[in-house]
């Protein structure tokens, strides 16, 4: 078993990164007092999956909108009435760089979030506050230090409540779920095993639904890409019965390799409830498989976290049957060189 980086005990010290996220967010400095009329996440990869997070978090909270942003350049709408939270682990990805400096001018509230490098250097000197989180993991292994932060931030703004019981909530629903995916529960009991199981020799193909376990679907599909370095896909409720699902009309020959994970949470739309058992019958007869992971708690974060956990811990599992080590991202890595030279 190859694992030079620890990811399965990187990510297994889940519940105990929210804890410390949490305190480090309740420590930090705050971005000046004003009207904020418009949230925004910039950030890439792992340190922006953090952002998509804190959008379903604050989605029925906050009266302001809240809109992550994957790119070098901000939208037109970011002005003085903004909060910027800049997210990069490194403190180095160029487009989150380019797009803190882009809101700095522009007069945007900001807080970063990160490690330190040159995101850390800039908010040093121009005096923008600063979340300093822990290194020395893979940024997908940080999800703890790159949402909770925003979460505690937001609400000691003033612009949500209630974020210390839910994330106390959530710490207790990691901490029960870990006891049972951990690597040394066996198969027959490991839901995460199992599921590795299933997505091995096929494509993952991960669904959530608007608003519930959207960021759980796209990170799952993340995780498999980089931990099991293989494709995978992922789609929305009720978007995807508009379109994806007439795909399932392909060659029969090519639908066995298709292994649909459905994420399904209790705080699902009744009519999206509806469409996933359709969509279920469809696809299984189809040729297609599912399988299905229940979200578990009350609060959003422990619900979408109880989501994202055993697709972390899945993801390893796949990289780990196909012999794949699943710490270094060879890609990525010569992808920023290159780019740097
Ligand atoms: O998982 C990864 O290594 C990537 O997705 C990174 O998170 C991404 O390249 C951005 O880097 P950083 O998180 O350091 O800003």
């Amino acid at each position: 078993m190859i694992d030079s980086q620890n990811m399965l005990e990187a990510v297994g010290g889940l519940p105990g990164q929210v804890e410390e996220a949490c305190r480090l967010a309740r420590e930090a400095e705050l971005p000046d007092k004003r009207e904020i009329r418009n949230v925004v996440v910039a950030g890439l990869g792992g340190s922006a999956i953090g952002g998509d997070l804190l959008r379903g978090y604050a989605a029925g909270k906050l009266s302001v909108p809240v809109n992550v942003i994957r790119d070098y350049t901000l939208p037109q709408y970011v002005n003085d009435k903004t909060l910027l939270i800049a997210t990069s682990y490194s403190g180095n990805t160029e487009e989150t760089l380019s797009a803190f400096a882009e809101a700095e001018r522009r007069g945007a509230s900001i807080i970063v979030i990160t490690t330190g490098g040159k995101l850390a250097e800039a908010a040093r000197s121009l005096n923008v506050p600063a979340v300093i989180i822990p290194g020395g993991i893979a940024p997908r292994a940080a999800t703890g230090f790159l949402f909770i932060p925003g979460v505690i931030i937001l609400n000691r703004m003033g612009l949500v409540s209630g974020a210390e019981a839910e994330v106390s909530e959530a710490i207790e629903v990691l901490k029960d779920i870990k006891n049972e995916i951990t690597n040394d529960v066996p198969l027959e009991k490991n839901q995460s095993k199992q599921v590795a199981g299933f997505l091995k020799d096929g494509i993952p193909v991960i669904w959530g639904a608007s608003g519930t376990s959207e960021a759980a679907a796209l990170r799952w599909k993340g995780q498999i890409n980089e931990n099991a370095k293989s494709p995978a896909y992922w789609n929305v409720f009720p978007e995807l019965n508009h379109n994806e699902i007439v795909g399932f009309e392909a060659p029969k020959e090519l639908l066995p390799k298709l292994r649909v994970v459905l994420l399904r949470d209790k705080n699902d739309h009744e009519q999206v409830k509806k469409r996933m058992e359709i969509t279920k019958e469809i696809i299984e007869k189809a040729g297609a498989g599912v399988r299905e992971v229940v979200s578990r708690g009350e609060g959003y974060i422990a619900r979408v976290y109880s989501l994202i956990y055993p697709g972390d811990y899945a993801s390893i599992y796949l990289a780990l049957l196909n012999n794949i080590d699943p710490g270094p991202v060879k890609v990525i890595d010569y992808l920023k060189q290159a780019l740097a030279r």
